[in-house]
């Protein structure tokens, strides 16, 4: 269960769907089903952390949650997904709760929504601490404590073992983060970024890509350090889906 509460404890009434009034624009000029392409997602805070296919529209989760519901309460989604409905809900003041079966949306989905309790100084001690530990174990020729997952299988090696050493590196960085919410930023810096190093890339569907050397050290050195992080506030190319 994914929750973000604001103080007010108060249920809606379900709300009543007016059929003459739901084509009608908004008041600030946008309508209704303003985005059926759910484009916008890919450039706005927040939802732009995850690039995800089957997310709903935040413009059109937005038009309908400030056109049908009065007053502040909680909204309820079963199928939260990465949560563009629980943000949309929670940035209009309401209370939020959510339900999800896929860890991976459901981690995007309460990391977005708890991202606000992080404090900035807290964030940047944590990348600071980041690049310290990463370039303390490059230097050292640390064997990471973190493993390949087991069942995690690709027809072809998912990062060359240079990557992988530094994915490992990450990974057991993850490890020493004490808040959760951090610690839940960090891994979806990494979730969100982690095919675009590996051999493989999104075309449209997850596919091999042949690496050549001299593509491997360029990715290994941007994605060393803070680029990991930095990849939450890139705008992406198209639609992932890890
Ligand atoms: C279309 S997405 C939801 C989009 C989301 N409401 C939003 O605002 O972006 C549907 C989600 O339902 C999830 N789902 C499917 N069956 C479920 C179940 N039984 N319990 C919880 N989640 C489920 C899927 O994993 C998927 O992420």
């Amino acid at each position: 269960m994914i929750e973000a509460q604001h103080d007010q404890e108060k249920q809606l009434k379900l709300f009543e769907i007016d059929a003459d009034q739901s084509s009608l624009p908004l008041s600030n000029g946008s309508s209704a089903f303003c985005d059926p392409a759910f484009a916008s997602n890919k450039t706005l805070p927040l939802h732009r952390w995850v690039p995800w296919i089957a997310g709903f529209s935040s413009d059109f989760v937005r038009d309908a949650l400030t056109r049908y519901l009065n007053g502040k309460g909680t909204v309820l989604d079963p199928f939260s997904g990465v949560g563009t409905t629980l943000i949309e809900a929670f940035l209009l003041g309401h209370n939020v709760i959510g339900f999800e079966v896929n860890p991976y949306p459901a981690l995007a989905c309460r990391t977005m929504l708890h991202a606000y309790r992080i404090a900035t100084e807290t964030l940047r001690y944590e990348i600071l601490r980041f690049q310290e530990f990463y370039n303390e174990k490059i230097l050292s020729g640390f064997k990471p404590k973190s493993i390949v997952p087991k069942g995690f299988k690709t027809r072809a090696e998912f990062y060359s073992p240079q990557v992988l050493h530094k994915v490992l590196i990450f990974q057991d960085f993850i490890d020493t983060i004490k808040s959760s919410d951090v610690q839940d930023l960090f891994k979806l810096a990494f979730a969100s970024t982690m095919v675009r190093y590996s051999n493989y890339s999104y075309e449209p569907s997850l596919g091999r890509r042949i690496t050549t050397l001299s593509e491997q050290l360029s990715l290994q050195s941007e994605y060393t350090s803070t680029a990991l992080l930095a990849g939450l506030r890139r705008k992406p190319s198209r639609p992932e889906t890890p």
